[in-house]
């Protein structure tokens, strides 16, 4: 059988520049187009009253106190972004070894949702899973002699998740990379009644050096103890990827999601193919660092590069992409 995508005939019977013509041309033959519909955007809230405070490691990206993540929300809802993602930044005095603040019913998460789904119910919200906001070691689990221990975390995150979903959460997003979570919170949430909250998982996410603007923005750079490696997965590695979606999707995962984005669009690609699933991919803090960093410089053209590299993740399979140019880009797309 021939390959429909390799033309059948040569040039100049086939001329591949024909079909790029004209705008009207390219636009009739386009295969990917990035949509607001695509778009989740992830915030980042602080204590306090009508706060909005710059991230320096982020240009353009600042924190949101919960009156303003509300009055964000509503923005973000009104252009037709379908979810946010909530990241707190604890404050350093009620972090702590267990992270216990992680199941306070009125931590800064919980009250945030609470507060947004008060004025803007109909946006999706979707928080993360993971002690790292909370601990005063800044790891995502607990830490015992030196080590991140697998079993206990997962109890922990359960008493986690299931105080935000208690507060009204939609998707739960773990991202801790701990063994069997998946299954632990998806038969918790069913026995408490919340059937209905979906989870996303960060299936595949890297130890990444990309997400240090991240770890400021949420005040955990300067309180972690050694790396993440020993729970997030190492960067050489591709068919790791599969077995770890493979296993989060017989544990209950609604949504798959892979971390970093763009210097991972091979494993996006390979999941998307291989399991069919809804699939998600987060361009992290230092993706988007890097390129504000060009683009304040003037080195990039910023409306033109933020979209390309939107538009790559759809071609390489994503059903969607966390980004932190989410409202921006809304905004240009909407025109
Ligand atoms: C925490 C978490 C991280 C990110 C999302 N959730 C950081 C980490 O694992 O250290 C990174 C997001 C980003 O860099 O934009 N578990």
């Amino acid at each position: 059988m021939s390959d429909p995508n390799i033309p059948a005939a040569k040039f100049p019977t086939t001329r591949m520049r024909r079909n790029r013509k004209a705008d009207w041309a390219r636009r009739m033959v386009c295969e990917n187009e990035l949509k607001v519909d695509d778009l989740i955007w992830p915030i980042f809230i602080i204590e306090g009253e009508n706060q909005r405070q710059p991230v320096p490691s982020m240009p353009g990206v600042e924190r949101l106190s919960i009156d303003q993540a509300v009055i964000a929300a509503r923005q973000a809802a009104e252009l037709g972004i379908p979810a946010l993602a909530l990241f707190p930044n604890t404050p350093d005095a009620i972090r702590c070894d267990e992270g216990s603040e992680a199941w306070n019913p009125d931590n800064l998460v919980c009250r945030a949702v609470r507060a947004i789904k008060a004025e803007t119910p109909d946006i999706g919200l979707l928080c993360d899973v993971a002690l790292d906001p909370y601990t005063s070691h800044g790891h995502d689990g607990l830490l015992e002699n030196g080590e991140i221990v697998n079993d206990k975390t997962v109890e922990a995150l359960v008493r986690q998740t299931i105080n935000q979903a208690r507060a009204g959460c939609d998707i739960i997003a773990p991202s801790d990379m701990m063994d069997g979570r998946i299954g632990a919170l998806r038969a918790a949430l069913e026995e408490n009644g919340f059937e209905h909250v979906q989870i996303m998982a960060y299936a595949a996410k890297y130890a990444s050096a990309f997400y240090g603007p991240f770890r400021d923005a949420v005040g955990s750079s300067g309180t972690l103890k050694g790396d993440k490696a020993s729970y997030q997965m190492d960067y050489g590695n591709g068919d790791e990827a599969l077995r770890e979606v493979a296993l989060d999707i017989s544990e209950g995962a609604d949504m798959v999601m892979i971390k970093p984005g763009m210097p991972y669009l091979d494993i996006v690609t390979r999941v998307k193919q291989k399991f069919a699933m809804p699939t998600f991919a987060y361009q992290v803090s230092g993706e988007y660092a890097m390129l504000m960093a060009a683009i304040d410089n003037g080195w990039l053209d910023g409306d033109r590069v933020i979209i390309e590299a939107l538009t790559a993740f759809k071609r390489a399979g994503a059903d969607g992409i966390l980004t932190y140019f989410a409202l921006d880009i809304a905004r240009k797309l909407k025109g």
